[in-house]
């Protein structure tokens, strides 16, 4: 008996310049479906290219032989193969092995490691403006949010490292994002050596949460942080997802690697089936990824990203500058962090936009402190979609300023 896999439905391409704007629309993901009439979706960070395809087919494979049971026990040990492959090849870093753990997404072993390894009223420090989960995480659970604020310097964004110096006296944990959402910012070496320096003097927790590693855009690479030094491996928890690179948020599948055998001994203390368990879909779908047809894929995908990039360049420095927008490039990740307060949009200005230039961007206030006056836009679309949400956006701002004043004092 012979099961043939039938090619996935269209559209069957990469689509990284171009996409079918009704095909768009009738994707059922919470980015196109919950966007209203004649709006163009850029907030959540859901890419709009169709997954890649060797992911599809491992899902069709998966359906065509009709075994939907419990996952094979082996499962975990052959991601962890796969995963300790990557990291060395990609990174130069090798994990230790026997120290992989799945749990179902990134967030969800945020939220564990902060209830597990910390107590209400202890300090967390956390970059800022931050992923609205990642600092939710720390607020939502009675710890306190010790923010380390980015500031603008004249070449881009720099986190305050000496106010982390300070407060590190005062936290149980860094929780890191790496390449970092939503300032785009790749940290470099020096600057992940300083961290790594106030968490050894301060016997911090590191929970480095390194979901965008593969989307550099700079040409250097991610630095995994417990690569930085024994020291390190020992104080951090790395995590790590193929969601965002693969463009597969909604299949739910994230590794941890547990430095701290602490925290790996807390772990195996839960009740077992505590954290749930990761579906044969998402382990099938993630070992997909970790593949070099799926490798191709992401050149492919990172090549349309920088040159979106590009497009946001001319933007910034053109029409955009006219209307009073403001923003760095991001080295990483595919959102950038625009500043909407010259243009006078108030502390929300992705409502603003959504009422007036039917786009929808991640509004400001959501990313915690230094959110007020700035949304987030998500540039993982083709160049045409692009242009247009920039257009849409110069042309509302221009077209508010000459129209009476209460347009743009709003309060929506
Ligand atoms: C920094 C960061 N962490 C985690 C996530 C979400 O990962 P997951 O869906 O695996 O929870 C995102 C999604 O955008 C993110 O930007």
């Amino acid at each position: 008996m012979q099961n043939s896999v039938p090619a996935p439905g269209p559209p069957l391409d990469d689509g990284f310049d171009e996409l079918d704007e009704a095909w768009l629309r009738s994707k059922p993901g919470v980015k196109w479906a919950g966007a209203g009439a004649g709006v163009i979706p850029c907030w959540v960070a859901d890419m709009d290219f169709p997954t890649p395809r060797p992911v599809r087919e491992a899902l069709v494979d998966l359906a065509t032989k009709g075994d939907l049971g419990y996952a094979s026990g082996n499962v975990p040990t052959l991601l962890e193969e796969k995963w300790v492959a990557r990291m060395e090849a990609r990174y130069g870093w090798a994990p230790q092995r026997g120290r992989f753990r799945l749990f179902c997404d990134v967030v969800q072993a945020v939220q564990v490691m902060v209830d597990m390894a910390t107590s209400p009223g202890d300090g967390i420090l956390l970059l800022t403006p931050s992923y609205p989960p990642l600092w939710r995480a720390i607020e939502g659970s009675g710890r306190r949010l010790l923010s380390v604020p980015a500031l603008e310097t004249g070449a881009g964004w720099a986190f305050d490292l000496d106010t982390a110096t300070a407060q590190a006296r005062d936290a149980k944990m860094l929780l890191l994002a790496n390449p970092h959402n939503p300032t785009g910012r790749v940290l470099s070496r020096p600057e992940l050596a300083r961290l790594a320096e106030l968490a050894d003097r301060n016997r911090l927790l590191v929970v480095s949460d390194e979901v965008h590693a593969d989307l550099v855009l700079d040409d250097r690479a991610h630095v995994p942080f417990a690569s930085l030094s024994e020291e390190m491996a020992g104080r951090t928890v790395t995590l790590y997802s193929a969601s965002k690179s693969y463009n597969l948020g909604g299949m739910r599948c994230a590794v941890a690697h547990i430095g701290p055998s602490e925290v790996e001994e807390q772990l195996a203390a839960l009740p077992s089936e505590f954290l749930g368990r990761v579906s044969v879909a998402a382990t099938a779908s993630t070992m997909a990824c970790w593949t070099s047809p799926a490798d191709a894929w992401l050149d492919r995908c990172l090549s349309r990203l920088r040159a979106n990039r590009d497009i946001l360049g001319q933007w910034l420095s053109g029409p955009g500058a006219d209307c009073g927008v403001r923003g760095f490039l991001p080295e990483g990740t595919y959102l950038s962090w625009f500043d909407f307060r010259p243009a006078g949009l108030g502390d929300e200005p992705g409502r603003w936009l959504l009422e007036h230039a039917k786009v929808k961007l991640s509004d400001g206030p959501h990313f915690g402190p230094g959110g007020a006056g700035f949304a987030r836009l998500n540039f993982a679309t083709t160049p045409g979609v692009l242009e247009e949400i920039l257009s849409r956006v110069a042309r509302a701002i221009t077209d508010g300023a000459r129209a009476p004043k209460n347009l743009l004092s709003d309060p929506h």
